[in-house]
This record gives structure tokens, C-alpha cells and sequence, in this order.
């Protein structure tokens, strides 16, 4: 991805190429700091409402200030609008600034999509199962563990897409204790057998993804019953087939686990009903 425009609260739009963060920024020094990405079609941030509802409750989580949402909305559209791009991604960023100092950065960043997502929809992705090393239900009644906070203490997640291509696949799923399915590294993560859309639930601490939530939506109206639950991997191996979703990804088919076929080890029809009917939702 290329950044192509950057605003700042409280200054509006600087140059891409100047810095704008502070040495002692407690992002930086301790990665405590509340992000949120989102896909811009044809100009316009998809759910954005929803994205600066998380950014806020990730911000409080992570004990930030408050999230000045109109500032937010300011400074996206200067960024948007400065970049010229109507296909792109949207980052917002809320910092907590200067160690010992009480002014909150806020960032709203426009990129170039990443490249051929297209391509990678056709031929689907294999995948790797990769522990997280915590118990199914931990995260639900130990709030420090940040389960469901966007924050960008993304290392791990980052080191798992790594170990991923490591080993000649595409992308990870995160498993808890007793082989539990929660989320991939930037991921949702759905399976399907028959007419049922099974996807693991929210109370596992994983990222309540804005696309999942719209999935949801688009499934019921598509005629198909979505279970949320606590799963195990046989379960989503042996499903007929199974994808990923996200804001930016959209409806990515996985096609192999561990080195298995998943299904008939090809993208299935109900990843790309819901990837055309997410596009639908999002340009109309
Ligand atoms: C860990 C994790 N899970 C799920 C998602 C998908 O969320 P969304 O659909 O809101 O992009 C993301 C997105 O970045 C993520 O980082």
C-alpha cells in the first residue's frame, strides 16, 4: 500500500512524507495506541460510523481520552479528498501522545488498496492453524488481555502472517486451547455445510470485524442460518467451505488448512454470493 494523503487533528493535511509522531509517543514506545481500517468505495468510507463506534471502545479500553468522532469525520475527509482516489484505504489512528502529556494524536491516513486482492480471491487462500496459548474463555472476564480491542500491539498478529509464508501458505487462523477457532491475524473466519454460515463467537474475545457483523446481515437475506459459537478446527475442517472477511480483504475463499484440502479445495459459492452481495451493499 502507498500512503497517499495524511491529515492530523488539530492541523489538517501534511505532507505524507513529514513526520508527525513524537519519539516519546506511547504508540511507538509501548504500542498502546487504537486503530481502525477501512475500505472507501467510490469515495465513501463503508460503515464508518461503526469503525469510529470501535475506535472509541477500543480507545477507552486501552484508557485514552475520549474520541473526538467530528474531528475524526474532519480529518478523514480532508485526507480523502486531498488523496483523489475513490477505491482506497481509510486508516484512522488515535495515539496517547507524549509520555507525561495529555494530548491525544489523532491520524487519518489514505492508501492505495493493497495489490491483487482480486487475484487472490480467485484462487483462494491456504492456510496454517498457529496457537494463541490462552483458554477458549479467558478473555471474556480479563479485560487487560485487550479480546476485541483494535490496538496496535499487532506484533503477533504480524509474526503469525510471517510464520504463515514461512510455511509456503497464505495466511493463519488463531487457535485457543482445545484447538478452539478464533480469528485469522487481520481476519474474521467462517465456515459453511449446506444452508448454515458458522462463525466463531464475539464472547471469545476476538475482533467484533465490522464486515463480519455486515456478513450477518447479508447472509440472512441470502437465505442462509448464521451460527455463533465455540468451534473446534475439525469443525472448520471439515466444513464444505470456508472463508475470511474483512474490511479490505472483503470475502476472501480459503481453500486448504494445514496442508488439507477444505471443501473440494476450491472458493465456494457462499464466499462469492456474500463477497457480491457485500459489493452491492457497499456501492448502492
Ligand atoms: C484481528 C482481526 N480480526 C478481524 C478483523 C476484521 O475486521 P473488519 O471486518 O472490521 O475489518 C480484523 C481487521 O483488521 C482484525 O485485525
Amino acid at each position: 500500500m502507498t500512503l497517499l494523503a495524511l491529515a492530523v487533528g488539530g492541523r489538517g493535511l501534511v505532507d505524507p512524507a513529514e513526520p508527525v509522531l513524537h519519539a516519546d509517543d506511547e504508540a511507538f514506545l509501548r504500542g498502546r495506541a487504537a486503530f481502525e481500517t477501512i475500505r472507501v468505495y467510490d469515495g465513501r468510507p463503508f460503515r464508518l460510523d461503526d469503525h469510529l463506534d470501535r475506535l472509541g471502545a477500543s480507545a477507552e479500553r486501552l484508557g485514552l481520552p475520549p474520541v473526538d468522532v467530528v474531528a475524526f469525520r474532519g480529518i478523514a475527509r480532508e485526507a480523502l479528498h486531498a488523496s483523489g482516489e475513490l477505491e482506497a484505504v481509510l486508516r484512522l489512528y488515535v495515539t496517547p501522545g507524549r509520555e507525561g502529556g495529555a494530548f491525544p494524536t489523532a491520524l487519518a491516513m489514505v492508501s492505495t488498496l493493497p495489490p491483487d486482492l482480486e487475484g487472490r480471491r480467485a484462487s483462494g487462500l491456504r492456510m496454517i492453524s498457529v496457537q494463541l496459548g490462552i483458554e477458549p474463555g479467558v478473555r471474556a472476564g480479563a479485560p487487560w488481555l485487550l479480546g476485541g480491542v483494535k490496538s496496535t500491539s499487532y506484533a503477533v498478529n504480524m509474526a503469525a502472517e510471517l510464520e504463515a509464508q514461512r510455511r509456503d501458505a497464505d495466511d493463519a487462523v488463531f487457535l485457543a486451547s482445545g484447538r478452539i477457532v478464533l480469528e485469522g491475524p487481520v481476519t474474521n473466519v467462517w465456515w459453511r455445510t449446506g444452508r448454515d454460515l458458522f462463525t466463531p463467537a464475539l464472547d471469545l474475545g476476538i475482533l467484533a470485524g465490522v464486515t463480519r457483523a455486515t456478513l450477518i446481515e447479508l447472509a440472512a437475506e441470502l437465505g442462509y442460518a448464521t451460527h455463533e459459537g465455540t468451534y473446534t478446527v475439525q469443525d472448520l475442517a471439515a466444513a464444505e467451505e470456508a472463508f475470511t472477511s474483512s474490511s479490505i480483504r472483503e470475502v476472501m475463499p480459503m481453500i486448504e488448512l494445514d496442508g488439507k484440502p477444505l471443501g473440494d479445495g476450491r472458493p465456494g459459492p457462499a464466499a462469492a454470493e456474500l463477497q457480491a452481495a457485500l459489493r452491492r451493499a457497499a456501492t448502492t
